[in-house]
């Protein structure tokens, strides 16, 4: 079976009602992402941050997958499958994706701020200050924040690099080194591209832009690769 990998980004949860956070004046739903998504910002003031989380989480119980999420597990029929994701949200998963990879952490899990494996899913959508782990420590949202190491980087790198097809979806490409994924995928390999905005790569080998929103370029995309490949 062929390897074919995904890499997502804020984009193509757009359309279920998601916002993107480049899209809005530098605010994310408001805020500056430095008072809620760094770790500055939790030492600062972690009833924001927790509250801020809260809500990202409370409406993701109230979005669906969109075409483009269902159409990428239907990739699965022919290929092996790897989403590597920068999106938090699980839409992936309940479009029927079964690899998917969170490379920012995940919105429904929360972690131990004293030991970084002790990772839980979260019961319903409220993290509240004192909620915390079997060690007695706070509990804060799986979330890489913005200046901190992003763990599963290099295996992303490696996924990358083994590539037959690449496809990128609604992704600035802005924030490193999630960012640095394309430049690990072989020049041969075939690379697309679904982002209404995108701009031309001329250093990319083998790229198709597709200026497209995810609901309609990805199922196209996924129609052609099921029938050719
Ligand atoms: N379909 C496809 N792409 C879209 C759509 C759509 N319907 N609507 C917007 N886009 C594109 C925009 O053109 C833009 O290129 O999605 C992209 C969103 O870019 P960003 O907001 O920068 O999101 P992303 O690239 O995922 O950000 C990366 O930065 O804020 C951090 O950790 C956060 O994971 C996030 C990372």
């Amino acid at each position: 079976m062929k390897k074919l990998v995904v890499l997502t980004g804020a984009g193509i949860s757009a359309e279920s009602g998601l916002k993107t956070f480049r899209d809005s004046n530098g605010l994310w739903e408001e805020h500056r992402v430095e008072d809620v998504a760094t770790y500055e910002a939790w030492v600062r003031n972690p009833a924001l941050v927790l509250e801020f989380y809260n809500q990202r989480r409370k409406q993701l119980y109230e979005v669906q997958p969109n075409a483009a999420h269902i159409a990428l597990a239907k990739l699965e029929e022919k290929f092996d499958v790897q989403v590597i994701t920068q999106n938090v949200d699980d839409l992936h998963e309940r479009g029927g994706s079964s690899q998917v990879m969170h490379l920012h952490g995940e919105l429904k899990k929360v972690r131990s701020t004293a030991d970084p494996n002790l990772v839980y899913t979260l019961d319903g959508w409220e993290l509240k200050l004192g909620d915390k782990c079997e060690k007695g420590s706070q509990l804060r949202p799986h979330i890489v924040w913005f200046g901190e190491a992003v763990p599963l980087i290099e295996e992303a790198a490696v996924l990358s690099s083994q590539a037959d097809i690449f496809i990128v979806i609604g992704t600035s490409l802005n924030v490193y080194p999630a960012a640095g994924l394309l430049n690990y995928v072989p020049g041969n390999t075939p690379k697309f591209l679904v982002d209404p905005n995108a701009s031309p790569m001329p250093w990319i080998r083998n790229l198709t832009i597709v200026k497209e929103k995810a609901g309609s370029g990805v199922p196209k995309i996924v129609d052609e690769l099921l029938q050719k490949d």
